[in-house]
């Protein structure tokens, strides 16, 4: 059965019982196709065999500032439907994994729930303790892998956008569901590669500027977490039950998107190195075709940029 935008894209197990990696799912119609659409959009769960910029904490902590001046407020657009389903209130004890500059951690708390922020970057943690009103809340630095919490401490373990860059997916999952007490749920969340207008418009513009740049594919394992039924796998191999996959669209809009554009190399260590494999001259070039773009993809409400969201329970 092909699922609708407005209900999971995948739901594990199905009525029939664990069925594979087959569940169907349609893409939400979009205004914008953008030819530069990233191609690397199938793989399979695994782990990666090489650390790239962004799986090392260093570049997170030199770019902490500008992320929390540029994106938090992109990502933290997706938390209040995350936080919604994950059953997240007053009380509930919230872990945040890969808690960045800590918009998740801050809406988890303005609902009332008590929550530890983690980051392998002290630099983001830093950043996340600065931007917090009042007492900042308790925040430890430990890699999402290997989390120094105890065995079903929390009842909610979320990361939003943060096991997009672990080289081994289902270990950390397994970490994630192993700190959540029985009952208890994680969550997810990652960039939709099908809805990812955002990562499209980027790669297209820098391939206008720069002929012949092609970006190079995505290891499988990664691959895998931005596709609806790639994410389901992940949180099942990683033990979870009820595994549910929904779709998340924002509209982003942006002030000035060539100065936004500019910006990114120095706050992401994802985009830094197509910098240098387009050219720094041909990416300043590509700002421009990235304002076009971005006009020309845009309703008047915004950018549409789509996220998944996996949730599942820890089985009690
Ligand atoms: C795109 S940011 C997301 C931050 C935040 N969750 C949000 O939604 O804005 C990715 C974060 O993952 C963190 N990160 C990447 N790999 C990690 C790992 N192996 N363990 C812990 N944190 C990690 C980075 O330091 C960075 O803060």
């Amino acid at each position: 059965m092909a699922a609708s935008w407005s209900q999971p894209v995948a739901r594990w197990p199905s009525r029939g019982g664990v069925t594979g990696a087959g569940v169907e799912f349609t893409s939400p119609a979009t205004d914008c196709t953008p030819a530069g659409r990233v191609a690397e959009t199938t793989g399979s769960v695994g782990a990666v065999s090489e650390l790239a910029r962004d799986q090392r904490p260093q570049p997170w902590t030199d770019g902490a500032a500008g992320y929390a001046a540029q994106f938090e407020r992109y990502t933290g657009l997706y938390a209040d439907a995350a936080l919604a389903r994950l059953g997240v209130g007053p009380g509930t004890t919230v872990l945040d994994v890969a808690a960045g500059t800590g918009m998740v951690t801050r809406k988890a708390l303005a609902l009332g729930a008590h929550v530890v922020a983690t980051d392998f970057s002290e630099g983001m943690l830093r950043a996340l303790g600065a931007s917090s009103a009042g007492a900042a809340p308790p925040r430890a630095a430990m890699d999402a892998g290997r989390l120094a919490v105890a065995t079903g401490s929390v009842d909610v373990t979320v990361s939003m956008f943060g096991v997009i860059f672990v080289p081994d997916p289902v270990g950390t999952v397994s970490e994630l569901r192993r700190a959540t007490r029985p009952g208890g749920a994680v969550g997810v969340g990652t960039w939709w590669a099908e809805g990812n207008h955002l990562g499209a418009l980027v790669i297209q513009a820098v391939q206008r500027a720069a002929p012949g740049f092609s970006r190079p594919p995505l290891e499988p394992a990664r691959a895998a977490l931005a596709q609806p039924d790639g994410l389901a796998e992940t949180l099942v191999a990683s033990g979870l039950a009820e595994v549910e996959v929904h779709p998340e669209r924002q509209l982003w809009r942006f002030d000035d998107p060539e100065a936004y554009f500019l910006a990114m190399p120095s706050w992401s260590p994802t985009i830094e190195p197509l910098v240098a494999a387009a050219g720094p001259e041909q990416f300043r070039t590509a700002a421009h075709h990235f304002a076009a773009l971005v006009a020309e993809c845009s309703s008047a409400d915004g950018l549409p940029v789509d996220a998944l969201v996996g949730i599942g329970r820890v089985p009690a």
